[in-house]
């Protein structure tokens, strides 16, 4: 099994561009192929989550050319599937398998939802039990109501739904159902998740309806609408900037330039938190023509200091959360992570991961149910660790190990490949800084609040 071998690094001084957004790059497949005509996709992150996406709509019909590694054509069929020749293979990916239930929901025919052991094991009724109220048929085949799922399409009726866990995904779910269903349907999340469905469905000309009231932030749809095909292109991903942000900000005298980075507020949760770690951070927003957030983030390195991560804050930052409480261990102080109980069913247990993790490199750390504390500020010592499979422990531990006298090695690393192709060339670079990009020639920034 491929590992990581990381040494400590020296500053980061540097500018560089990360993949396209993830969570962005998924919709962005599913809503063109559902458009009423072709669509040219830029910057699609090129990893193993989102082409299984790709993959998922070539078995349903849908014609997809892929002319260069980050460019997609994608030729919609109006909403029109084809019955898939195979059972769909989701892969390592929650997010595709909860909104292919909502595409599927009202399809007249029959699939099947499969994906890898880690995925297999996570939750699925979440998103069974809205779409069932809406009159589809969804089984999950193990008794913890866990994939494969077999879904049998049905005329679909609208529905209220209150989301009783904070998202995104069954959020979208229950949107792409609503826009086979006529009626509307309205869904109530009782915190902000990250609004990428809504926004997308808005620049695709699709009409939701969206207000705050006092149970939540309520979304509300028209069913039988017309997704207009428009290109549209993906900004970087900033969960993947997030390490990066990370090891700069720990270090003082790193100076970093993201640019060209998603900054939707539904995300940027970890610039919050960085500042309260009192970080060095300024965010430029350059662009919002297409629905979505852009800019740059420059941040400096300095001394973190702890800090308490939790309420409502915690779904735009959820992704975020293996980094930060590795930002917490390089931190003085003690910091807390809670209300973060979601985190027991993302690609692997990752409170468990991150406490065994942590404590492997000699961090003092407490497990609660619901998250962690973290006595941080003393030094981090080398370790074998392991991903547990997945992708964000790893890419976390990858930055730990820059921090720890020695080399840490990270095992199981393949992973890494379902979200962030070419995070292991980006670290090299980072360990070896004559391969850098040209130091910037920045002003000096400040801790400020983010813009806008
Ligand atoms: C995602 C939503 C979040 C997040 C995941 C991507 C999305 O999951 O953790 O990585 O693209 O909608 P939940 O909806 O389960 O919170």
């Amino acid at each position: 099994m491929p590992e990581l071998d990381v040494a400590a690094a020296p500053r980061i001084k540097a500018e560089i561009r990360v993949p396209g957004d993830k969570s962005i790059s998924h919709r962005a497949v599913i809503l063109a192929a559902m458009s009423n005509g072709t669509c040219v996709i830029r910057g699609f992150l090129p990893s193993h989550d989102c082409l299984c996406t790709v993959w998922a709509m070539q078995s349903l019909g849908i014609t997809i050319d892929h002319p260069e590694e980050t460019t997609l054509v994608v030729h919609g069929q109006k909403g029109h599937f084809e019955r898939p020749p195979h059972p769909i293979d989701c892969g390592n990916s929650g997010t595709l398998m909860r909104l292919l239930c909502g595409v599927l929901a009202g399809e007249p025919f029959e699939s099947t939802l499969v994906g890898d052991a880690s995925l297999s094991s996570r939750p699925m009724r979440r998103v069974i039990e809205p779409l069932t109220q809406m009159g589809a048929s969804i089984t999950a085949t193990e008794p913890k109501g866990t994939a494969p799922l077999q879904v049998r399409g049905q005329p679909l009726h609208p529905i209220q739904y209150q989301l009783p866990v904070a998202s995104a995904q069954v959020k979208s779910a229950i949107l792409l159902a609503a826009l086979r269903t006529p009626g509307k349907t309205v869904v109530t999340e009782p915190v902000a998740t990250r609004d990428h469905t809504e926004r997308m469905l808005d620049y695709f000309l699709v009409r939701t309806l969206r207000e705050a009231s006092d149970h939540g932030n309520v979304i509300a749809i028209y069913g039988d609408q017309t997704i207009e095909s428009r290109d549209f292109t993906v900004p970087g991903d900033i969960s993947s900037a997030a390490f990066w942000l990370v090891a700069a900000a720990a270090q003082p005298g790193s100076d970093l330039l993201v640019r060209d980075v998603g900054l939707n507020r539904t995300r940027t949760g970890i610039l919050s938190v960085l500042l309260r770690m009192v970080a060095h951070i300024r965010e430029v927003v350059e662009d919002w023509e297409q629905g979505e957030v852009r800019g740059e983030i420059r941040i400096q390195g300095s001394r973190l200091h702890g800090t308490v991560i939790g309420g409502a804050e915690i779904p735009n930052l959820i992704d975020e959360i293996p980094i930060l409480a590795v930002a917490g261990a390089l931190a003085e102080g003690k910091t807390v992570i809670k209300d973060a109980k979601e985190l027991r069913v993302k690609e692997t247990d990752r409170i468990a991961a991150l406490v065994t993790n942590l404590g492997a490199m000699g961090v003092n750390v407490i497990e609660r149910d619901d998250g962690m504390e973290i006595q941080g500020g003393s030094p981090l010592r080398a370790a074998r660790v392991n991903s547990f499979g997945d992708h964000r422990i790893a890419m976390a531990f990858a930055v730990a190990g820059l921090f720890a006298k020695g080399n840490t090695v990270i095992e199981d690393t393949e992973c890494i490949a379902t979200s962030y192709p070419g995070f292991e060339d980006q670290l090299q670079k980072f360990l070896a800084p004559d391969r850098n990009e040209p130091t910037p020639v920045l002003n000096p920034v400040r801790s400020s609040k983010p813009s806008g």
